[in-house]
């Protein structure tokens, strides 16, 4: 039996940390064995990958070298924790994945997608989500809310412009993939927009 791949996405104060959280908490309520993972990340390799990505001055990488990055590390994170515990039958929550890349290095910096895409069949594959949940969030409250908790990367330093192209990169997808990706308002506290994650995981349960 293989399990579940959730993956959560949204721009920066959008609350997908809090929520992929409270939904892991919630599946091993429900009796389901739970991997909760972040990108980029997840294992030891990715983590330092990580750092070289999300820190240090916004121009530090060109976009292209960004997207070799990302994937590196998702490389990484997909072969040595994603697929295994997939295959074991576990449930695996994500924060953040390749709709990322596409939002961040696709529309955010202009890399095309068909070459994003193609980096992703090779790091990883070709792993899609069963389900992809995007938090869905004014752009003032979200960059109000990554302000306050301190510690800007590189990406909180790039301007307005950016983060607009990147929201409406998850819209997009949202629209392209309706199958695969919900749009969950995330205006609301945290209980409601856990009840709306919930209500579109629940189908998935077995
Ligand atoms: P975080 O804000 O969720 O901790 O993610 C770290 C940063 O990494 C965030 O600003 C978005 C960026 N990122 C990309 O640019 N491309 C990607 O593919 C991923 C997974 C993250």
């Amino acid at each position: 039996m293989t399990g579940r791949f959730i993956t959560f996405e949204g721009g920066e104060g959008a609350g997908k940390s809090t929520q992929a959280a409270l939904l892991a908490e919630r599946l091993r309520a429900a009796g389901i064995d739970v991997v909760l993972t972040r990108e980029p990340g997840g294992t030891p390799g990715a983590e330092a990958i990580r750092a070289l990505i999300v820190e240090g001055e916004p121009d530090r990488w060109t976009a292209t070298t960004e997207a070799l990055l990302v994937n590196a590390a998702r490389a990484d994170h997909v072969a040595r924790l994603i697929r295994p515990a997939l295959a074991a039958g576990k449930w695996v929550v994500c924060d953040r994945f390749v709709d990322s890349t596409l939002a961040y290095q696709g529309a955010g910096k202009a890399l095309a997608a068909a070459d994003l895409l193609e980096a992703h069949r090779f790091a990883t594959d070709n792993l899609w989500a069963d389900l992809t949940l995007v938090l869905d969030l004014p752009l003032a409250v979200g960059a109000a809310r990554a302000a306050a908790r301190g510690r800007p990367d590189r990406f909180d330093r790039l301007g307005a412009d950016f983060h607009d192209r990147v929201a409406a990169s998850f819209v997009h997808v949202a629209h392209q993939e309706p199958d695969r990706v919900r749009l969950i308002d995330a205006t609301g506290d945290v209980e409601a927009v856990a009840a709306a994650v919930w209500r579109a995981v629940e189908p998935l349960l077995p």
